[in-house]
């Protein structure tokens, strides 16, 4: 497919995107917005019209006892960059309860899908974990982040870097034809404890590459790299290890990291974030953001609290 084709056939039928980038909201107004006044006593329906639109629950999976995905209605009036973040909730005892999540669907969807750890006494998705189809959840109306494609400057690979629900945002960015006419190859890992924890591999490494739209744009550049570390399996290891030893690289035939060539979005626990991002400072890398690209990006896939 020419690029020219590629750009006229994605431009008209899939564009969703905000027209313009929205403003980045600080860290604070995260978790303000997890606890935020209730406009309306306990009784009274919440509608959409204050900081939040109610969807619908339109599909439910759950891959473990402690992951799962849901899709929901997407308000026309949601629009937003492929890697972004949105509030996701719900009303308990009678007040709004929202956390960040990551947009795991493609930008120009009709519904809005989102993957999720179950926290057996988390505040949000003790709940959330027991929605059912047609049940009612609250979506922020203002999608932002890091990871996304301007964050960047022009390269040659974009590895996506994912350990967990890290994964999330990189489901977006691997179903936006953008991103595989920007880059050669797009790699994706996956780091999770354990082979069940690996959501999303049939989604990776067949549905996808073999999607009647996207599939001859998408088969002959991902590379989707799973890895395992609390059993054993074909890969077996924490990212960093793969990557300070060059297993990953011999791997999938790619030369080992360099910031002249190889552009890299990081998103996982804090942990992970500090060593990767050490890692890639350590060979000359730059952080990048909409307001300055550079050579990575990175964002939280949860916090420690
Ligand atoms: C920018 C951003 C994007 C996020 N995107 C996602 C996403 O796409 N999917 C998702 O499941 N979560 C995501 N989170 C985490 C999410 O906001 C909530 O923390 C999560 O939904 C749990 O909510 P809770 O109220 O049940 O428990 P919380 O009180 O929020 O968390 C309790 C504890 O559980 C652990 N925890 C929380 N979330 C995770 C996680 N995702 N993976 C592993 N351990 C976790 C942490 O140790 C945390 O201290 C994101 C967080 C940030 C900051
Ligand atoms: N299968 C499960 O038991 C399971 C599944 C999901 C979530 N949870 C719960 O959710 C919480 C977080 O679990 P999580 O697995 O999603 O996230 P996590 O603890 O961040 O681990 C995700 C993956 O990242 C790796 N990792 C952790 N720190 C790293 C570092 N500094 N550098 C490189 N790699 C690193 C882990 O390897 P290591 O194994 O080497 O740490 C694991 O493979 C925990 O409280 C857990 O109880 C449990």
């Amino acid at each position: 497919m020419s690029l020219g084709l590629s750009r006229w056939k994605w431009a008209g039928l899939f564009d969703r995107r905000p027209r313009r980038l929205p403003l980045d909201l600080p860290p604070e107004l995260e978790f303000v917005m997890q606890d935020a006044p209730v406009a309306a006593p306990a009784a009274a329906p919440v509608k959409a019209g204050g900081a939040f639109y109610v969807e619908r629950v339109t599909w439910i999976h759950h891959w473990t006892d402690t992951l799962f995905s849901l899709r929901t209605t997407r308000d026309a009036g949601l629009r937003f960059e492929s890697g972004q973040f949105v509030m996701l909730g719900l009303i308990v005892n009678g007040k709004p309860l929202l956390r960040a999540y990551s947009i795991a669907s493609a930008h120009y969807a009709d519904e809005l899908e989102f993957y999720s750890i179950k926290v057996q006494d988390g505040p949000l998705t003790s709940k959330l974990q027991h929605v059912k189809v047609g049940d009612e959840v609250l979506v922020g109306k203002k999608p932002t982040g890091t990871l996304v494609l301007d964050g960047l400057r022009p390269g040659k690979n974009l590895y996506l870097l994912g350990t967990g629900t890290g994964l999330a945002p990189f489901l977006s960015l691997v179903r936006d034809p953008e991103v595989y006419e920007r880059y050669e190859k797009v790699v994706v890992t996956h780091t999770v404890r354990e082979v069940a924890d690996l959501s999303y591999r049939q989604f990776l490494t067949h549905d996808l590459p073999n999607d009647p739209d996207l599939g001859e744009l998408v088969a002959p550049k991902l590379i989707y790299y799973p890895t395992v570390t609390r059993e054993a399996f074909v890969h077996e290891g924490r990212i960093t290890d793969m990557i300070e030893s060059g297993q990953i690289f011999r791997d999938i035939g790619l030369p080992p990291l360099d910031p002249a060539r190889d552009r890299v979005m990081l998103c996982g626990g804090p942990s992970v974030l500090t060593d990767l991002k050490a890692l890639l400072l350590a060979r000359g890398y730059e952080e990048g953001s909409v307001a300055k690209p550079g050579d990575f990006v990175l964002e939280r896939a949860f916090v420690e609290t």
